[in-house]
């Protein structure tokens, strides 16, 4: 026999970055950050997951090829999930002792429905939606809270996947990690007019991992640690209130200030690290131009460990106009930047 459960798990951006752990085999951060799900019709990882007495070990494939189980990351999530398995017993009579799981073995088969090499991040997506699925499969009774802490040992930004609409990954104090999960703020259908663009500037993959990099930044940057005890803190307070107040001045401002900040942690690292191209640049410079000369915020935007602009537009009428000027600046036969995505709220 074969048990099998299928999931799926959107991407999310952050507005207020998580760079640094302060434990890294734990993966607990320096500091709470807060994002935003997106739409899971357009950037989401779907997972299948089957248990069967006939699998001799655990295998994954990944966009239809085989990847390596060995990563601690993807151990800690399976063992996470295993401790907490309940009783099965499916429609079919087939059933499942909690005792049983040790010794049963899973295939895993995840997709994205965006391309990968779009230097996209997906690991927020691919470890939510393993978590996720695993824990259907597993019968896990614990709450999204405690699955986040899971998905956060697979990869840090994960942990905030799990739930849709405003997301906040709270850093947490203890030791074990077990205070540093993810709590929803407002649910998918709150702010539902923001629209997101996304501009793939490089599909290229990224040449310093976040991982990597925010090693780098935590043992090399000073102002990292600036950032993560004296700005942060304050910054999400006012993140939290803009959000509930749909306050869209304020949540642009905090949004582009904190993914300049980011940036600059990174050219304040060594050696420094540059995420952002010259068209990144432009895209910023192109919006700053056109915030300041309304005299208030149009669209933000935000970058993570690439240079794909995420812009996030207050409505349509906002992003449709966006549209219109990224294409005057960067017609497509120029190639400097190789697609849009465009969606609601909720993206594409
Ligand atoms: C810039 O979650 O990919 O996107 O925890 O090492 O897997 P690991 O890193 P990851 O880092 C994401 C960094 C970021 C900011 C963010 O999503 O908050």
């Amino acid at each position: 026999w074969v048990l099998m459960a299928t999931g799926r798990s959107p991407t999310n951006i952050a507005v207020i970055k998580y760079w640094g752990k302060r434990d890294e085999a734990l993966i607990l951060p320096v500091n709470d950050s807060i994002s935003v799900t997106l739409d899971p019709d357009h950037l989401s990882a779907t997972t299948t997951v089957a248990v069967s007495p006939s699998f001799p070990s655990d295998r994954m494939w990944l966009n239809g090829q085989e990847i390596s189980l060995s990563g601690g990351r993807f151990q800690s999530c399976l063992r996470e999930i295993r401790k907490r398995a309940q009783d099965v017993e499916d429609e079919k009579g087939i059933r499942i002792k909690k005792e049983d799981w040790e010794k049963l073995h899973v295939h895993i088969a995840s997709y994205n429905n965006f391309p990968t090499a779009a230097g996209l991040a997906s690991s927020a997506a691919g470890f939510a939606c393993l978590v996720f699925t695993l824990g259907k499969l597993m019968n896990v009774k614990e709450d999204y809270g405690e699955l986040s802490s899971i998905a956060r040992q697979g990869s840090g930004s994960a942990c905030r996947s799990i739930y849709g609409g405003f997301v906040k990954w709270c850093m947490g104090k203890n030791d074990d990690g077990s205070d540093s999960i993810a709590v929803q703020l407002a649910d998918e259908t709150h702010w539902n007019d923001l629209v997101i663009i996304i501009a793939v500037v490089s599909s290229k993959q990224k040449e310093t991992s976040s991982t990597s990099g925010m090693r780098d930044s935590v043992e090399t940057s000073p102002l990292l640690q600036y950032r993560a005890q004296t700005v942060v803190p304050n910054r999400v307070l006012k993140m939290e209130e803009a959000i509930k107040s749909h306050n869209f001045e304020s949540f642009a401002k905090l949004t582009c200030a904190d993914s300049n900040q980011f940036h600059a942690v990174c050219l304040d690292t060594s050696p420094p690290i540059f995420y952002m191209n010259d068209t990144s640049h432009r895209i910023i410079s192109l919006v700053e131009k056109w915030n300041h000369s309304e005299g208030t915020p149009q669209v933000a935007y935000t970058f993570d460990a690439g240079p794909n602009a995420v812009l996030i537009a207050p409505n349509r009428k906002n992003a449709a106009l966006l549209l219109k000027k990224l294409l005057y600046c960067f017609p497509p036969q120029d190639n400097d930047l190789s697609s849009y995505m465009v969606g609601d709220k909720s993206i594409l």
